[in-house]
């Protein structure tokens, strides 16, 4: 029994002294001293022994121990040194060397990264982009698309106007009427762009995006708008979103419509926890978008006459897209989007 502790002894303090780092060093102590090993087995086990052998057995024991337990805590101590001293040169930093490696390029802002999702489901389903002026006549702003005189989006206090016939663009609406004036039907576009109002809140901020849509051919209806816009929101928002149309009113479109998707963060307005959804205030919807069916005096005032409205028709929309960002992406403040904190940007693209 003595020999055998001795044997274990010196292998013990092999394995020790071999340790090349701490983890080593931990999985020798676990494997000689650990609760399974067999040296403290043996410890537990002295009482058992024949009385003439208790004495000496338990003494070689115990003194193993002690003697394996200092070794490995000067062993640690060694290991530790070293490791601290190599990761101390590892970690060396020369402050007047040029900033290098480079910081990476920055990332794409999270309007740009929307901007381009959405123009890519369009461009998937056959529309091209078009852009137009921000700076815009008032007549394609608000004549041209059928608003009446007393609009009151026509009002200096909602509008900035640069003079008396060019405004900010309120909306992406009016290159509708220009795409037109540019190309005979059929025509499938859409129109991402800048649009100014007067408004500066919680909520609102005076620039902001939108993405206009135009579809004219001889026999595009309302159901084309409906499924139009139910593969948008299922590839912006999820497979399984389902979308309404209500009602609504728009001077350039008729009959018009307010687009809502189905809530993709609850059920039936609950969430898992079975609290009021916060995101679509528990009515399972969520508004995204306003649209319609051409109105026959937007066909009509396109001076070349290729869009008469008895032999064409078409649906339009329009959406913002810092709202289709902050839905999908959950942003919780749209000033968020504008603050250029690129620990916000990072998160994205
Ligand atoms: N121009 C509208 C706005 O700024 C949005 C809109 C609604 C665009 C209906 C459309 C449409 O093309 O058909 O609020």
């Amino acid at each position: 029994m003595i020999e055998r502790i001795g044997r274990l002894r010196r292998e013990a303090e092999a394995a020790v002294e071999a340790a090349p780092d701490s983890a080593a060093l931990e999985a020798a102590r676990v494997r000689f001293l650990g609760r399974r090993a067999e040296l403290p087995n043996l410890l537990r086990g002295v009482a058992e022994l024949a009385p003439a052998q208790r004495g000496p057995v338990g003494r070689a024991a115990n003194e193993a121990r002690r003697a394996l337990e200092a070794r490995i805590e000067a062993r640690g101590a060694e290991l530790q040194a070293g490791e601290l001293d190599r990761r101390l040169a590892r970690d060396r930093v020369d402050v007047t060397l040029p900033g290098d490696p480079l910081r990476p390029v920055g990332r794409l802002h999270l309007l740009t990264v929307t901007r381009r999702e959405i123009e890519d489901v369009f461009l998937g389903l056959g529309f091209r982009i078009a852009e137009g002026p921000e700076a815009e006549l008032v007549h394609y702003n608000f004549d041209a698309l059928n608003h009446a005189p007393t609009h009151p989006a026509r009002l200096r206090s909602d509008s900035f106007y640069l003079d008396d016939e060019i405004v900010l663009r309120t909306h992406t609406s009016p290159m509708q009427v220009r795409a037109m004036e540019a190309q005979p039907p059929p025509l499938y576009v859409i129109v991402p762009g800048r649009v100014f109002r007067r408004d500066s809140d919680a909520t609102h901020t005076p620039q902001f995006h939108q993405v206009e849509g135009l579809a004219i051919d001889q026999d595009v209806t309302l159901a084309d708008l409906k499924g139009t816009l139910e593969a948008f929101a299922r590839a912006i928002f999820g497979p399984q979103r389902e979308i309404r149309l209500r009602p609504h009113f728009f001077p350039f479109t008729e009959p018009s419509v307010e687009v809502d998707v189905s809530c993709f963060n609850c059920v039936r307005g609950l969430t898992a926890d079975g609290t009021r959804c916060p995101l679509c205030k528990g009515t399972a919807w969520i508004e995204i978008l306003g649209a319609g069916m051409v109105h026959p005096n937007v066909l009509a005032g396109i001076g070349s006459g290729a869009y008469d409205p008895e032999r064409v028709q078409g649906f339009a929309f329009g959406m913002g897209i810092e709202r289709i960002a902050m839905l999908r992406h959950a942003v919780p403040d749209l000033r968020l989007l504008l603050e250029g904190d690129v620990r916000f940007s990072e998160q994205f693209g």
